[in-house]
């Protein structure tokens, strides 16, 4: 559906579209759920996703520019892969998928907090007019509304605990006989390492004129992109192996569930694509009153965002998963070669063979 509307209030950014039944997924009331035809519909959509669509459409006829977009190809696929992941709950090492679901979900609650940002009064910032565009609506309602959805909300739970919810059921309540909190650590989460504080800045990239929390609401919005695109790699992984009824409980439900975190995350690429497409193809002004090119401030961010992404940051990530498999392999007296295995289907053999080289002289 599209609308030529394009100014919404906060009420209506985060009102629900209608719905004919709510989604419990193990017990949890879920955020989102079921229309007429038994269709599922996220939540806080009813005029959020038109207005995604609204937004773009004008930018682009206003513009003549397109909107932002990067193939989930820049990315490479899930590591551990599916047969990685088989392999470790056939071997009867299921404890490192477990920490990933709960790591996921984990993480998806930190994106809340992009709801610490303030937006205030965006137009100083820009020549141009934004008026009826995602820029002017970041802090009434759009910040709020993907808060949610990662967090959840009142008495609907959010992504957070979705993942831990398809966790519960695929693994049948495992946190009564695992240390989830010593589990996280092992991940790289340390206590409060990234919940509920303000949100951690890399250094400034911009000029000094330009304010600093304009470039912090543009880098985290690219940093976060970056992040819910590439999850899509995430969602097909785990629905493809949680989906398989010899491999793990529920009957399908944990990838079901999985599916509709997924079709929650469209309207968060979409808001965050127009929002910084809006901003790229406008001039930015500094607090000198000098004038910038939006392409030129936006490919700085961009670029740095996107090198972490695909090396430092991800880097981070294997090491992380690859500690929890070493961690659990080394329980069990055929560690050795179900980690073995475990390497040699890996999808950069390359790297997997150095690994090993470095476990053996361990
Ligand atoms: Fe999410
Ligand atoms: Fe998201």
């Amino acid at each position: 559906m599209t609308t030529s509307q394009v100014e919404f209030t906060e009420t209506e950014l985060l009102a629900d579209a209608d719905i004919t039944e709510p989604l419990i997924a193990g017990g949890v009331r879920c955020h989102g759920g079921f229309d007429d035809e038994g269709d599922y519909v996220s939540p806080r959509t009813k005029y959020r996703v038109p207005g995604i669509v609204a937004w773009q459409e004008k930018h682009v006829a206003e513009f003549s520019k397109p909107v932002i977009d990067i193939p989930l190809e820049t990315w490479p696929e899930n590591y551990p892969n599916v047969a990685q992941a088989e392999h470790l709950i056939r071997s009867g090492v299921p404890e490192p998928l477990i920490g990933t679901l709960t790591r996921i979900g984990t993480v998806e609650g930190f994106g809340a907090n992009i709801r610490f940002l303030q937006p205030g009064n965006m137009q100083k910032h820009f020549e141009e007019s934004i008026q009826g565009t995602a820029v002017d609506h970041l802090g009434k309602g759009l910040f709020e509304a993907h808060g949610r959805d990662e967090a959840g909300w009142e008495k609907e739970a959010g992504h957070k605990d979705m993942w831990f919810a398809a966790r519960d059921i695929a693994f049948e309540n495992p946190t009564a006989k695992i240390d989830i909190d010593g589990m996280l650590q092992r991940m790289g989460f340390g206590q409060n390492a990234g919940g509920g504080g303000p949100v951690q800045m890399p250094p400034r990239l911009l000029p000094d004129d330009i304010d600093p929390n304009l470039e912090a609401i543009a880098g985290l919005m690219t940093r976060v992109l970056m992040i819910e695109i590439q999850a899509f790699h995430t969602f097909k992984w785990a629905e493809k192996w949680l989906s398989d009824s010899t491999l793990v409980a529920g009957d399908g439900e944990a990838a079901k569930l999985v599916s509709y975190i997924r079709g929650d995350e469209t309207p968060h690429v979409g808001y965050l694509k127009t929002g910084l497409t809006e901003m790229r193809d406008r001039t930015w002004i500094g607090s000198s009153g000098k004038k910038y090119k939006g392409e030129e401030m936006f490919r700085l961010i961009w670029d740095r965002a996107l090198d972490n992404s695909l090396g430092a940051g991800r880097d981070l990530n294997r090491q992380a998963v690859l500690n929890e498999v070493e961690h659990w392999c080394g329980q069990k007296a055929n560690g050795d070669s179900i980690l073995e295995g475990f390497h040699a289907i890996a999808d950069e053999p390359v790297a997997a063979a150095d690994r090993l080289a470095a476990v053996d002289q361990a």
